[in-house]
This record gives structure tokens, sequence and C-alpha cells, in this order.
């Protein structure tokens, strides 16, 4: 019999961070999924095929979340009844006892459903994450004085390319963008504002992604809402504006892979601000694409002037701590490299000044 400590840690690690990320339900189903395994339960069917891997492969190829976005799909689905039942709603806490037991229930009757769901790579939007890049666009605009050119490389469904388009309530820091804006995103924001007065002009919009979520398919969207941790409403109900949005202003993701798109589409050029972005993507990338989509930037940055001058803005973990989140800007001419703020993952929290 294989070892399957590494599994059992891996769901283990999975229910910490779905705990501490403020899905409590979303951490208990993983420790009943971990349970499972351990009791020789039906749950390691569905897993089998990472079975044999180390914990941190496991991790990386998102086996857990892969089995929570499965559970949630069916439970979004509204064809498995009692699963629905246990799971919570506004004003309803759910039951991740009996939703365990219930979903227990359908790997045993849909195995062939569950290891199709589960073969895809899973794919989230983080709408709220807009809430850390705007500092960014703002200092761009501000310092620049300039209308943006907007390029997002790993952009999912590329609900953040419309971020001039929502509107951010930060605090005591005070509020930004379209007052009736059906996309509100409320952030803990901690420090002294970002420059709310600069006059923002998005004058182009572009976006790549390796594989592009496409919205205007009604079995896509429901993958992404279910990859959503079913306890976090909020969350939910902004990627539902967002994706409202995005259909009605016809967003459009290009599949490309992000080092050549950046290296052919997003030169700088005179008259405005040449903003590439991205969040939560870096990662993602083998070592040599990172060296080389850096290198494109940098060849961009070294072509920049004031008259057309180029931005990389990103939010994305500082090497070796996947757990934090950095939001870094480095503005050409001069290419100085900034840490704007300090955020939480999902834009729940910016600490502006990176205090
Ligand atoms: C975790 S998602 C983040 C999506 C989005 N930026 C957000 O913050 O919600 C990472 C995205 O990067 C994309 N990706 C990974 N490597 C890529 C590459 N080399 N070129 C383009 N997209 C890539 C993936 O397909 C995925 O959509």
């Amino acid at each position: 019999m294989a070892d399957l400590s590494p599994l059992i840690r891996a769901l283990r690690l999975q229910a910490q961070a779905c705990a501490a990320f403020g899905s409590a339900f979303s951490g208990e189903l993983m420790d009943k999924a971990a349970d499972d395994v351990e009791q020789g339960g039906p749950t390691l069917t569905v897993l089998a095929p990472w079975a044999d891997q180390s914990t941190r492969a496991i991790i990386t190829h998102a086996a857990p979340v892969r089995l929570l976005g499965a559970f949630h799909a069916c439970a979004l689905a509204g064809d498995a009844p009692a699963l629905t039942a246990a799971y919570p709603a506004p004003g309803r806490p759910g039951d991740a006892q009996e939703a365990y037991a219930q979903a227990r229930r359908l790997i045993e009757q849909r195995p062939a459903w569950f290891a199709e769901f589960m073969n895809h790579e899973p794919q989230t939007n983080e709408v709220r994450r807009s809430a850390c890049l705007v500092g960014g666009f703002l200092t761009v605009a501000s310092e620049t004085g300039l209308p943006l050119r907007c390029f997002e490389v790993g952009a999912s469904a590329g609900l953040n390319q419309l971020w001039d388009q929502f509107r951010y309530r930060l605090g005591d820091a005070g509020a930004w963008g379209e007052a009736g804006s059906p996309v509100v995103i409320e952030t803990d924001w901690r420090g002294p504002p970002p420059p709310l007065d600069a006059r923002v002009q998005v004058i182009e919009r572009a976006a790549c992604d390796r594989r592009p979520v496409d919205i205007s398919d009604p079995a896509a969207r429901a993958r992404l809402r279910a990859y959503v941790w079913a306890d976090q409403f909020d969350r939910l109900q902004r990627l539902d504006a967002a994706v409202a949005l995005a259909l009605a202003a016809k967003v459009n993701v290009e599949t490309d892979d992000a080092v050549a798109w950046t290296a052919e589409r997003a030169a700088p050029r005179a008259g405005a601000a040449t903003v590439v972005y991205h969040s939560v993507f870096w990662q993602y990338m083998p070592q040599e694409s990172q060296a080389a989509l850096l290198a494109a930037i940098n060849a961009h940055g070294a072509a920049a002037s004031e008259f057309a001058p180029y931005a990389w803005l990103r939010m994305e973990p500082p090497p070796n701590d996947l757990a934090n989140m950095e939001l870094r800007l480095t503005l050409w001419p001069g290419g100085e490299e900034r840490l704007l703020a300090r955020v939480h993952p999902h834009g729940a929290e910016v600490k502006w000044g990176g205090g």
C-alpha cells in the first residue's frame, strides 16, 4: 500500500490555509477529506492521480483545491439537494459534517464526473485584487500625467482589465472609481491613501493568458464560481457582478504566452504611459520564462522616455514566501523598483507604503 502521508499532509495544510484566509467551512471539509483518506474511504479514489506525489507537488498541482472546487460545483449546480442544503448560504452557516457525508456519497455515485472535473487545472479570477493594483495605476497616472495603456498578463477571465470601472471603498483613506459601478470593492486600507486625485484615462486595454477562461461559456463560468470558497459570499457576488460587466464590455483575453505577447504587444508608445501588470501569476511560470519575461520588460523599459514612460506593476509574493503578497512598481525612464504595498492574497487588506 502506498504511503499516503504526503497526501494527508497536503489536505491538512490546505485546511489550515483555508481557515487562515477566512474560509472555516472549506478548512473543515479539507480536514474531513484527510480523515477519510486516513480511514480508507472513497476520497482517495478521486485523489489517486496525485497520491504518490510529494506534499509539495500535491499542493503545487492544487489537488486539494480541485477537490474543494468539485464539491462546490456540485453544491452550486443544484442537482444534489442534500449537499446544497448542507452548504453555507447567506444567513445560514454550513454543516461541514453533513456536507462531507453527502460529498462522499457523490464521489461513489459520480466517479467519472469527479475525474473529469479534477483533471482541469483550477483557475480563478479574483476581482478584489484590483483594490491592490489600483494604487499602482493611480501612482503611474499621477507621476506621468499621461493617459494609460494597460496590458495584463496571466489575466484568466480578464475581469481585472476593467479595474477603472469598479468602485473602491478604502476605509478611512477614501474612495475612488465609478460611483454607480455594480462592482463595489471594499478593502481594509492601512496607511496613507494612494494619489486619489490623479487624472485617470485608460486609452487602451489588452490581456493575455495561456488558457483564458471564456466567460461567455456557462460551463466555464460555473467552474470559475466553483473555485470561490463556499462561505465567502462577498467574493461570489463580486465575481458575478464583474462577469456581467465584462460580458457587457466584451472584454477579450488573447490566448498567448506572456513572454511572446509582452515582447510583441506591450512596447512603450509616445503620448501614453504603458503599464504591463499581473497578479498571482509569476509563480506559475518556469524559471526560464520568468527570465525571458523580465528581459522583455527590461527591453521595453530601456526604450521608454519621458513622453513614452513604461511601468511594470505586479502583485506577487516575495521569493520563497507564497503566503504574503507585495505590490511592486518599476517605472521607466529611471527604472527604479519600489515596494508600494503589502497586500492580502485576495485583496482584503492593503498596507500602503509597505508598512
Ligand atoms: C492564479 S491565476 C491569476 C489570475 C488573475 N491574474 C487573478 O489575479 O485573478 C494565474 C493565471 O496565469 C496564467 N498563466 C500561467 N502561466 C502563463 C503564461 N506563461 N502565459 C500566460 N498566462 C499564464 C494561468 O493560465 C492563470 O490564468
